[in-house]
């Protein structure tokens, strides 16, 4: 019999009088029917009831029919596909089952409500629990903490047990199932995880699915010998296979070591490991790596997690003779792994870490795929208008890039535990006059103060001599000149670094979708420079952001401060810590700022932003001015993008008239609305 393309007639199976719209769509139904007994065997083994049997059924015949052709095109060519087939299904029906009821209940009302992470009152913050409060139960001591400042989502960086020494900041995980001993157990993260949702607090951890610790149980099988764990890896007994690679990749960590591959001295073979040489890439073209990644999922989803962010998507195939990041067969496991989610843990969505070209971190964002995503492209073009007091970039950017499909959002941020690469577009640059190398010399020079005249005191990360490549490593605070400004006990200086620090973070929280702290920064964190002390740091400046919290500075945002406190480093903390404070609390107030759709508008003027905000029924306009000079915008124009006459600035309360021009002061931003 030959096979019908999708696109052909519907025919009738003859066992039944139903109909499929493709020979493809009837062979998906065939292999359920034939799966279906061993998942009601499994189900009734673990005690399911009937009803949420009758649920679990219900989202597999609705996703199931995209998930098998997701696997089958990934894995269908293999000899034990169906094996591993089966085993997924299984995989998916026991973590239904294993679903804490206080789940159950956001799985269902999330899937009633499928943009329910649009919310004005959503605003999120990430830290590391070691850094921050030592352990997971000390962390419930700062929900009131997290409840002053306004944060209604908490990211946890990777918490599970790593290798002993350089873990990658917890990024290279030794046991998906275990909890760093030093921060505590499972049991006081499903507790955590409990207590946040109680308190209104949606709770992110990552799914490092590209690869795992060197000291991983899998990996020291593949040290042992075990040829079905060697299979979970790349490993080459010599350089061919390796060098014939590495001719098409980008170096990611060049100062750890030139080119992807590690020699592993005891296994005498040459291993993939795109970070570190310590993190070892998992071969997903093996259908065994999908089905074991898929349960480690699910585990860490049922320990009470609203959000996976899914470390590194961009790295997941490879394919020899390309760049080996952003291939077809990387979305078509993310998607696989998004059905997966959806009939078993359906309240979960994905958060995608893509720090790529704009057009490609764009493909990661999809309801299918990934919800959410960072928005890397944003975040760079903030600190380079910050730079160059223009705006032009950023526009030409966020015309092409801001959109996105619905049930989607993006993750707004300034900076993470990561670095800052200038990853805009070549030609977006050159379209408005930018020689995109030069620019990215320059914005490097910026950013670690060697440009004359320059506010920021970044240091190098991964600076690669032969290609002239170079990211930013620094603290919000430090990069928006309050570091220099305290050296030098410069006033005004200060002054000026407080007004970036706040004009970007004005930014991040009204442009439409999470804004996303990293915590610190709503006190000006400074870089620290003694991680070189510690040598599981020393080689990685990304630490030199990564400082522990300083909880005696807090105590400085409850004092009264006397008269000669004025311009002392508490009374600069408590300023930005209040001003912060006051802007979350505003933008949860505004209908406008929820969901993701922005309308640009030109001013004429080369140092201003202006973006409106529409939902609901209400309206924001958004103006930003990126210069430490004075700027005027004129009324009328502001009438034309849709205030009344008479207008106010949600953020000081004071009020307008389109008659005069409007003053925004030096790296002043307004939310306008009518009056
Ligand atoms: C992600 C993390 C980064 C880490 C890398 C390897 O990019 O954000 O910190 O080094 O993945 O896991
Ligand atoms: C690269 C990767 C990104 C990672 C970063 C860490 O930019 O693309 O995934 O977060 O390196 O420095």
């Amino acid at each position: 019999m030959t096979r019908l393309t999708p696109n052909e007639t519907p025919f009738d199976l003859a066992d039944g009088g139903r109909t499929f719209v493709s020979r493809d769509a009837y062979e998906a139904d065939l292999t359920l029917r034939r799966l279906m007994p061993h998942v009601t065997e499994c189900l009734d083994a673990l005690e399911v009831d009937e009803s949420a049997q009758t649920a679990f059924t219900k989202r597999l015949n609705e996703f199931w029919p995209e998930l098998f052709a997701l696997l089958r095109g990934l894995y269908g060519g293999r000899y034990d596909f169906y094996f591993h087939l089966e085993q997924i299904l299984l995989t998916a029906a026991k973590a239904s089952a294993e679903r804490p009821s206080h789940l159950i209940e956001s799985d269902r009302r999330r899937s009633h409500d499928p943009e329910w992470f649009h919310s004005e009152k959503i605003v999120g913050g990430a830290l590391y629990v070691d850094l921050f409060s030592g352990n997971l139960n000390k962390l419930t001591d700062s929900i009131s903490y997290f409840k002053e400042l306004g944060l209604t989502y908490l990211h946890l960086m990777p918490l599970f047990a790593v290798r002993p020494g350089d873990s990658d900041g917890g990024y290279a995980i030794s046991d998906y199932r275990s909890v760093d001993p030093r921060l505590g157990t499972i049991e006081d993260l499903t507790e955590l995880a409990a207590r946040l949702h109680e308190e209104g607090i949606l709770l992110v951890l990552d799914f490092v699915f590209n690869h795992t610790s060197d000291d991983h149980r899998w990996a020291q099988l593949a040290q042992a010998g075990n040829i079905e764990y060697q299979d979970f890896y790349y490993i080459y007994p010599d350089r061919t296979i390796p060098d014939k690679y590495q001719a098409t990749l980008r170096e990611i960590f060049p100062t750890v070591r030139r080119g992807s591959f590690t020699w592993h001295d005891a296994s005498e073979a040459w291993v993939w490991t795109t970070f570190n040489s310590f993190q070892w890439d998992l071969n997903y073209s093996n259908p065994a790596v999908f089905r074991a990644m898929a349960e480690e999922m699910f585990f860490i989803a049922n320990t009470g997690v609203d959000i996976l962010r899914l470390d590194a998507v961009a790295f997941i195939w490879k394919q020899m003779g390309t760049s080996c990041e952003n291939l077809p067969e990387a979305h078509q496991l993310i998607q696989a792994f998004n059905r997966l989610a959806r009939i078993a843990t359906p309240g979960l969505i994905f958060k995608s870490e893509a720090i790529v070209h704009p057009e490609d971190v764009l493909k990661y964002v999809s309801p299918e795929e990934c919800q959410i995503s960072y928005n890397p492209t944003l975040m760079a073009l903030l600190w380079e208008s910050l730079a160059t007091r223009k705006t032009s970039l950023l526009y030409q950017s966020l015309s092409r890039y801001h959109k996105l499909p619905p049930q989607t959002a993006w993750v707004n941020y300034l900076r993470c535990h990561d670095d800052i690469g200038w990853t805009f577009d070549d030609a977006d640059a050159a379209h408005i006059g930018i020689n995109a190398y030069e620019h990215r010399q320059f914005l490097n020079r910026f950013y670690t103060g060697q440009f004359e005249g320059s506010f920021a005191r970044g240091i190098p990360f991964q600076e690669n001599h032969e290609t002239g490549d170079m990211r930013i490593a620094g603290t919000l605070a430090s990069l928006a000149g309050l570091e220099r400004a305290i050296e030098l006990q410069d006033n005004r200086e200060i002054e000026l670094s407080v007004r970036r620090m706040l004009l970007l973070q004005s930014v991040t929280l009204s442009i439409g979708g999470i804004p996303l702290l990293y915590l610190g920064e709503e006190w000006g964190m400074l870089n620290d420079y003694e991680f070189v002390q510690d040598p599981a740091k020393a080689g990685d400046t990304r630490w030199v952001h990564r400082p522990k919290m300083r909880w005696e500075f807090l105590d400085d945002l409850k004092e009264t401060l006397d008269a000669d406190d004025a311009l002392a480093d508490r009374s600069i903390r408590r300023q930005i810590f209040r001003a912060l404070q006051r802007m979350i609390e505003k933008r949860k107030h505004l209908a406008a700022f929820a969901g993701q759709d922005i309308q640009l508008y030109a001013t004429g003027n080369p140092h201003l932003l202006c973006f409106a905000r529409i939902h609901a029924g209400s309206r924001i306009l958004v103006v930003a001015n990126f210069s430490e000079h004075p700027q005027q915008i004129d009324g009328n124009l502001l009438r034309t993008a849709g205030l009344a006459r008479f207008f106010e600035n949600t953020l000081s309360d004071k009020q307008y008239s389109t008659e005069q021009p409007v003053q925004l002061e030096a790296y002043e931003s307004l939310w306008l609305s009518r009056v």
